[in-house]
């Protein structure tokens, strides 16, 4: 299955949005706004900001600020993978088939990019165009997704934690739930705020988040395995290499893949009262099940 068809449309809104957020490439500084453009241009598939503006859809024709919301989100997983491929983390040279941003613009550079594009994260949310009290429930929701607490900082640091060690069930279950479910469930969750959905569909779309952020983990794990550099863009074989804590290394390939349909099935449920209007997160949770990057 290649990328639903919507998806190209949504990924251009996407870009030009992204493209009006970040400052120029000259605008003094101009070597951090260099940083930050290399990375958020280097290719990514902006699955986040494509869920957030497809959750507000079902709510709402209105979706700009969806769009802006949506690239708030893409910061953030940037910042994440511009600091993960650092040495002190996964120490890597290759990402979205390119030089990693360390690689190119110096270590010290890649750690400022990284801050800078979290920090522009919540400016951008903070004027984004939705009324207040939904905007600060979507900061609020972005901020933990990207925290602590079972998020994505607090999963990164048991995936760092945990390498070489053996793990169970459980603390893998919190590594991938925290270091990538939560940031896809928020954008999800931040979609069906922007939209301005009712609070019982917000849980629900939260639920359905979930799941398919989980999944995504579980199938990047098996990617990690099954393809190659050139397909993924950046080095493949590195979790065994790194004795990661994976689905595949603890599993095998297909439980793990079974248990993605598992939660991909867990998710359709979440929007059967949705009808058509749910059309296309099904076809975005399939493809996120699929996908071979
Ligand atoms: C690939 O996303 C990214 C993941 C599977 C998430 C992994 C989680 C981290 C790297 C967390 C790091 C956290 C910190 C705090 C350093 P993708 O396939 O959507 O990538 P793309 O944007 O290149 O398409
Ligand atoms: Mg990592």
């Amino acid at each position: 299955m290649s990328q639903p068809d919507f998806f190209s449309a949504d990924q251009a809104v996407i870009e030009a949005t992204l493209e009006k957020l970040l400052p120029a490439e000259s605008t003094p500084p101009a070597t951090i706004h260099q940083a930050m453009r290399y990375s958020v241009f280097a290719g990514g598939k902006r699955i986040r900001p494509v869920l957030c503006y497809e959750s507000a859809r079902i709510f709402s024709q209105q979706l700009d600020a969806a769009a802006t919301v949506g690239c708030a989100l893409e910061f953030i997983h940037t910042y994440s993978l511009i600091h993960d491929d650092l040495p002190a983390l996964d120490n890597d040279d290759l990402r979205r088939g390119k030089p990693t941003c360390h690689k190119k613009f110096g270590v010290a550079m890649a750690i400022l990019a990284g801050d800078a594009l979290l920090t522009l994260s919540f400016e951008t949310l903070a004027n984004a165009n939705v009324p207040p009290d939904r905007r600060v429930r979507i900061i609020a929701e972005i901020g933990r997704a990207a925290g602590t607490v079972n998020g994505m900082v607090g999963g990164q640091v048991a995936d760092v934690q945990a390498e070489g060690k053996p793990v169970d069930a459980a603390a893998l279950e919190y590594i991938h739930r925290s270091k990538t479910a939560a940031l896809i469930r928020a954008s999800v969750v931040a979609g069906a705020l922007a939209g301005g959905a009712p609070d019982q569909d917000v849980a629900r779309l939260g639920r359905f988040g979930e799941a398919i952020g989980w999944a995504f983990q579980v199938v990047d794990d098996l990617l990690d395995v099954e393809e190659s550099s050139a397909a993924l863009g950046k080095t493949a074989g590195k979790d065994q290499a790194q004795k990661k804590a994976t689905y595949p290394a603890l599993f095998g390939i297909e439980k793990s893949r079974a248990f993605a349909q598992e939660l991909a099935a867990r998710a359709h449920r979440e929007l059967d009262c949705y009808g058509d209007r749910a059309a296309h997160l099904r076809q975005l949770a399939d493809y996120l099940v699929v996908r071979r990057a």
